[in-house]
């Protein structure tokens, strides 16, 4: 099958409370300029927004957005909405709220607890809808997050939010946000290059619990905000993904995400691009299949 026909779907499925995504899905951070949160130069409205169609004709079913995704000339979320609405049904869109940014784009405090209604509505607004599929709480550091976490929780028994997850957490703010109301999915950094025995452990206690592991800067890996720049050559693990994929006939960016996808079958990729070539080459990750050999030889760096 060439790249360009094979589906999201060919990754397999996983349950985000009662909503069924494609394991491969999308993230919108890069649609407003290639390095993140748009500082740069913004790119191209129409080719944003064929990028997400073209996602969503792929199969792409789970798109991950925030309302500070905006560079000067373009938002993520508007993007989103003028690309997709009225949206297709199964698609579920991510959002994201606790970081916030001014209209110039600097970065606010980390949001009270009362404030977290406001950048819910803000979302609901960009995006046309009347509720949020998936809001994850982003943590910044590893304190207590039970009173924003309870925070959310009531607009989720408001009707404004269907689930909730939480992003850039430890194993204790997770149990912490547990014991306040259910959690679909933990979103934290994770990749070939950036990842500890302990954050493996924590990947497999979510897939354990049945809650989805969504690793954001998968192809970017130590470039992060900056961007993949070579994703052959981006640290420590360049070598064996030059080899791996040389082997299989794909893209370093494709091992990776392959990679991603190898890790259990509550792993979410949701690899972030601007450019349709990409896209095409990151949904067709879905179907690349590593061997036993090709995860020990990307493992032993
Ligand atoms: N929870 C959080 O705090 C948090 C933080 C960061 C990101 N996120 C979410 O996670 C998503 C993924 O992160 P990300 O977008 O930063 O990183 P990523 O998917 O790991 O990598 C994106 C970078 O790789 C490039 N790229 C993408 N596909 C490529 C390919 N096939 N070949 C070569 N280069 C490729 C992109 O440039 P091009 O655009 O030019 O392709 C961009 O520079 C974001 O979009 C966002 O939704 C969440």
């Amino acid at each position: 099958m060439a790249a360009a026909e094979i589906p999201a779907a060919a990754a397999g499925r996983w349950r985000l409370g009662d909503l069924t995504v494609n394991r491969l899905g999308f993230g919108a951070m890069r649609l407003t300029g290639r390095a993140a949160f748009g500082l740069g130069q913004s790119r191209d409205r129409g080719q944003a927004i064929s990028v997400l169609r073209r996602a969503v004709d792929l199969g792409v079913n789970h798109i991950d957005t925030a309302a500070f995704y905006f560079s000067p000339l373009r938002s993520a979320n508007e993007l989103i909405n003028s690309a997709l609405a009225p949206y297709p049904d199964g698609l579920i869109i991510a959002t994201k709220v606790g970081p916030g940014r001014d209209p110039s784009g600097e970065w606010l405090p980390w949001a009270r607890p009362g404030q977290l209604r406001g950048q819910v509505e803000e979302n609901l607004r960009q995006l046309g809808r009347d509720h949020l599929d998936l809001v994850n709480l982003r943590a910044y550091g590893p304190g207590p997050i039970g009173e924003h976490f309870g925070a959310l929780a009531g607009l989720r028994q408001a009707g404004l939010i269907r689930h909730l997850g939480v992003s850039s957490v430890w194993p204790e703010q997770l149990a912490e946000a547990q014991a306040i109301a259910p959690v679909v999915c933990v979103q934290n950094r994770f990749s070939l290059d950036e990842h500890s025995a302990a954050a493996d452990e924590f990947v497999r206690a979510c897939g354990e619990q049945g809650i989805a592991f969504v690793p954001y800067f998968a192809i970017a890996g130590t470039g992060r905000e900056a961007g993949a720049g070579d994703p052959g050559g981006a640290g420590g693990a360049g070598g064996a993904v030059e080899r791996v994929a040389r082997a299989h006939g794909v893209s370093p960016a494709q091992v990776r995400l392959a990679w991603t996808l190898h890790l259990g079958p509550h792993v979410l990729a949701i690899p972030g691009t601007g450019d349709p070539g990409h896209l095409t080459e990151n949904v067709a990750a879905a179907a690349v299949q590593l061997t036993p050999g090709d995860m020990a030889q990307l493992s032993a760096r």
